[in-house]
């Protein structure tokens, strides 16, 4: 297939082929953290999150929420509809980890009897600060229709995702999910990846972190517990 490089990420890179409504997203084995501040290579890793993506998409697809997701090319590229970015990150929560744990002053893992779904602007200059409806419609982000369409679709993806990764033994802590306008149909789709670079998951007995947290904290093993993440959803 003729492809040409439309963009380059840390983690990914994207190219434009010949229908102008698809897209091949190309994963690499870079993983980062903390705003690009921390960088790795990590030797398999892009064919990793390009396999569990593919998984997690896919499902998402075939449980009727519309995602970018064509089909897995090879062990790194997966065809894609092509999108409009809108600029928001929505983190759905099941436990407060990480930031929100931070911000809010609760230890690390404390689990509330709700779901949290945080509405973020995905600005890497402003640290993708929390933004609300009002704020997300000012600055053009999206309609009130669009947000309100984005969130319950995050709210599904999230309980859909959690049920998927308890069948395989895993909580699902919390996840990012980010979403386009198809440019064929200009429906509000999910877009870009869901891997563990984008989640944390947990062993449901040991707690073990299975996810980038191993990355960000030092704990070593990335390459190990992404690949258990993999072999555990292709069993069930
Ligand atoms: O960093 P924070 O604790 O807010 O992350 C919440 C969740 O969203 C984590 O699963 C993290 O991996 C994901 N995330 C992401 N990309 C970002 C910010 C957070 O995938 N830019």
């Amino acid at each position: 297939m003729k492809k040409e490089l439309i963009f380059e990420g840390n983690e990914k890179r994207i190219y434009a082929v010949e229908d102008p409504h698809r897209v091949i997203f190309h994963y690499n084995d870079v993983i980062v953290a903390y705003n690009n501040v921390k960088r790795a290579r990590l030797r398999g890793k892009g064919i990793l999150t390009n396999k569990i993506s593919a998984v997690l998409l896919g499902y998402l697809n075939g449980c009727g929420i519309p995602t970018h997701f064509i089909e897995r090319l090879d062990d790194r590229e997966q065809l894609c509809r092509k999108i409009e970015i809108i600029p928001l990150e929505v983190v759905v929560h099941n436990r407060m980890a990480g930031t929100l744990a931070a911000k809010l002053g609760v230890e690390d893992g404390f689990k509330p009897a709700n779901t949290i779904v945080d509405l973020c602007y995905n600005n890497d200059e402003l640290g993708d600060p929390l933004v609300n409806r009002d704020q997300a419609v000012a600055l053009g982000l999206a309609t009130y229709e669009e947000l309100e369409l984005i969130l319950s679709m995050a709210r599904r993806a999230g309980k859909l995702l959690t049920e998927l990764f308890h069948k395989a033994g895993i909580e699902l802590v919390d996840t990012k999910i980010e979403f386009g306008r198809a440019s064929d149909t200009g429906e509000i789709i999910i877009s870009d990846e869901i891997s563990p670079d984008t989640c944390r998951l947990w062993d449901e007995k040991t707690q073990e972190r299975l996810d980038k947290d191993r990355f960000r904290l030092d704990l070593g093993d990335v390459i190990s517990a992404y690949t258990q993440v993999l072999e555990r959803l292709e069993s069930i």
